[in-house]
């Protein structure tokens, strides 16, 4: 029988999980597929009833549901928990699992793009404490990685660093230039990018020379923060393979074939963007 997945929000259109899935599956000669479907935040409930038939082998939660799916979920992974959010299903004898693969994203992107960063990494700066940084801390705590947290409204940092397990230290704004020089990593959480935008006040040249710089953002490819990075000669790595990476463990969830985020389904995914 044919296994059937879907990516469930609404709107989404804009989703490229679809494409992703789909090229996964004829590489690898699988007989299922992965729908897009479009559910209002009221369907969700009779959503669920549906996925209790088996129709599914599981699928993936965007915006706006991936907080509301957690009541409705037979059990969810402790990680989603202290992430806050679901993205992936697992459907198994009429059980829903709920669980978060963004934190995977976040270390096979980096574990791919610059192989063994997070070896002997002293401390890491994360800038930002929106739904994108609590993946990041928890993805660097599983890696007992000391973090600098930064972020436009302090306090949100504060929350943030109380509820993550891990050692968070959350510094003002205005200190990023005196905290560079310490850390061999330096992420933006931030939206910051998206439009062209930059941290007018980040001085890169404070960076160490062997720091790696990476961003969330993956449109564009490469925002300014990671321009400006090259062009200083520090390592960067886009948040393109975040999203890739991120839809690995589901897949192999699903169909039970671990796929591989190659240069080839990069270059197609980019063509997109
Ligand atoms: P997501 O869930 O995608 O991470 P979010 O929850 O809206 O998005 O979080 C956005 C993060 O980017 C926040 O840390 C936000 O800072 P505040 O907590 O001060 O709102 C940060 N951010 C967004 N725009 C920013 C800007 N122009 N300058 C600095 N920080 C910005």
């Amino acid at each position: 029988m044919s296994t059937k997945a879907f990516v469930i929000g609404h709107p989404i259109a804009h989703s490229r999980s679809p494409l992703i899935h789909g090229l996964w599956l004829r590489e690898h000669g699988i007989d299922g597929s992965y729908e897009p479907i479009d559910v209002a935040p009221e369907d969700l409930g009779r959503f669920f009833d549906r996925l209790r038939t088996g129709e599914f082998a599981g699928g993936n939660v965007t915006i706006p549901h991936k907080e509301a799916v957690f009541d409705l979920c037979d059990d969810v992974d402790p990680l989603a928990r202290t992430i806050g959010a679901v993205n992936t299903l697992v459907v198994d004898q009429g059980r829903v699992s709920g669980r978060n693969t963004d934190y995977l994203g976040f270390l096979g992107n980096l574990d791919a793009g610059a192989p063994g960063w997070s070896e002997g990494l002293d401390a890491a700066l994360v800038i930002g404490a929106g739904g994108a940084s609590r993946a990041i801390l928890v993805a660097l705590a599983s890696r007992n990685i000391p973090v600098v947290l930064v972020n436009r409204t302090r306090e949100t940092a504060d929350r943030l660093a109380a509820e993550i397990e891990g050692q968070i230290t959350v510094a003002p704004m205005d200190s990023i230039n005196e905290v560079a020089p310490h850390v061999g990593l330096c992420v933006n959480t931030t939206s910051i990018g998206m439009h062209g935008t930059r941290f007018e006040t980040f001085d890169l040249a404070r960076l160490r020379p062997d720091a790696l710089v990476t961003d969330i953002v993956y449109a564009p490819l490469v925002t300014p923060l990671l321009a400006d990075a090259a062009a200083r000669g520090l390592r960067t790595v886009d948040g393109l393979g975040m999203l890739l990476h991120q839809a690995v463990p589901g897949f192999a969830a699903w169909f039970g074939v671990t796929p591989s985020v190659t240069p080839d389904l990069r270059r197609r995914i980019e063509a997109t963007l």
